[in-house]
């Protein structure tokens, strides 16, 4: 004799839990690289928030790829809090996207090695950021490194996110994930969406030395969440248009770093930037102005940073339930990508 069916209790087929997960779903990682930079929230966070009003988002702070350059515990994990702690702050609800650190979902780093056996190592070396690394830590050029982009590829696809919001640098990280996904899809039939990168309007910010990108590793941040103190000192710090001396000198705001950072900070910046041009303003008045104002915008979201910080115990809650809820999703896409492989 069999005995009843039981749907309520019976897991979901894998194929249809996998399938539901193609409705737009957007998803996007970042490196538990402590507070939240000007940088992550003008290319990246900002879209993050307007997201999950949109689409089901799911956000990840990366902790693996971080164990390509962070070597110490517990800075990583003190890194991780903070940045969870920064999101949340920033703007992200869990009632309306679920945020989870990478590392506590381990069916990425399986997908990662499915995903390893369809990609070329050439296209890896040829990855701008695998090159940078090679010269920024050239006693460090570990596997991870190089194999990054196909588990930032695992991130996305595990999920068959179709919508993924990142800063402009992360660009060509975002073209290799969708060569996978075709390569992939090429071999063994359809089976991951092409994600498509969505954009601020922001550019790739520069960092206070007003040449190289804004991050952490290279020590030029504005950390948007930090004492004010602390942010008035980074502004104050900024390289402006090197080749204004003098007071008297007219400005070129087209290549000053705070001139164009005002753009996100006030409707008056062609004012700003006619000030500097004309050199009716000089470099360190509109520096004063813009840590005004960017200690003034992000005040709310630093009061918030500073409860979550007080109450870890609620963040590592958000996260674990994050961890938990996408448990389904991610082992039905493993079970559908085993299977077309001929593991199973
Ligand atoms: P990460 O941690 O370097 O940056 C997180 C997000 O912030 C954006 N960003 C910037 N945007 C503009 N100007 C800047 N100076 C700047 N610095 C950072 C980044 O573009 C990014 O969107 N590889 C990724 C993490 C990752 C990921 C993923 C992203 C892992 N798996 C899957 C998307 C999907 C990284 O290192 O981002």
């Amino acid at each position: 004799m069999t005995s009843p069916a039981q749907p309520s209790t019976a897991p979901a087929p894998a194929e249809a839990v996998a399938a539901a997960a193609t409705s737009m779903r957007t998803f996007s990682g970042i490196q538990p690289s402590g507070v939240a930079h000007l940088g992550n929230d003008l290319g990246a966070i900002r879209n993050y928030v307007r997201l999950q009003d949109e689409y089901e988002a799911i956000y990840c702070i990366v902790d693996y790829h971080a164990l390509t350059s962070t070597h110490d515990p517990e800075v990583l994990r003190a890194r991780t809090r903070d940045m969870a702690a920064s999101l949340l702050a920033l703007g992200l609800d869990p009632e309306r996207c679920t945020l989870f650190v990478q590392s506590h979902r381990p069916e990425h780093t399986e997908l990662a090695w499915l995903l390893a056996t369809v990609t070329p190592v050439s296209w890896l070396e040829r990855t701008p950021t695998y090159k940078e690394k090679r010269e920024s830590q050239p006693d460090d050029i570990n596997h991870g490194l190089l194999t990054y982009p196909v588990l930032q590829a695992a991130d996305i696809v595990i999920y068959k996110a179709s919508l993924v919001p990142v800063g402009r640098d992360q660009a060509a990280h975002l073209e290799l994930s969708r060569e996978i996904v075709r390569a992939f899809n090429n071999r063994y039939g359809q089976t991951f969406p092409e994600p498509q990168a969505v954009f601020t309007d922001a550019p790739t910010v520069l960092g206070t030395d007003g040449v190289r990108k804004m991050s952490k590793s290279l020590g030029n941040t504005i950390d948007i969440l930090a004492e004010p103190e602390l942010i008035r000192r980074q502004v104050m710090s900024m390289v402006t248009d090197t080749q204004r001396i003098l007071r008297t000198d007219p400005g070129r705001p087209e290549v000053c770093n705070v001139c164009q950072l005002h753009r996100f900070f006030g409707l008056d910046y062609l004012e700003i930037q006619d000030g500097e041009r004309t050199a009716r303003t000089g470099c360190v008045d509109t520096k004063k102005l813009l840590a005004d104002r960017i200690i003034r915008h992000y005040a709310p979201a630093r009061e918030r940073y500073l409860e979550l910080q007080a109450h870890p115990e609620q963040v590592a809650g958000i996260l674990e339930e994050g961890a938990d809820g996408l448990r389904p999703v991610a082992e039905a896409t493993l079970a559908e990508v085993r299977e077309k492989m001929g593991l199973r």
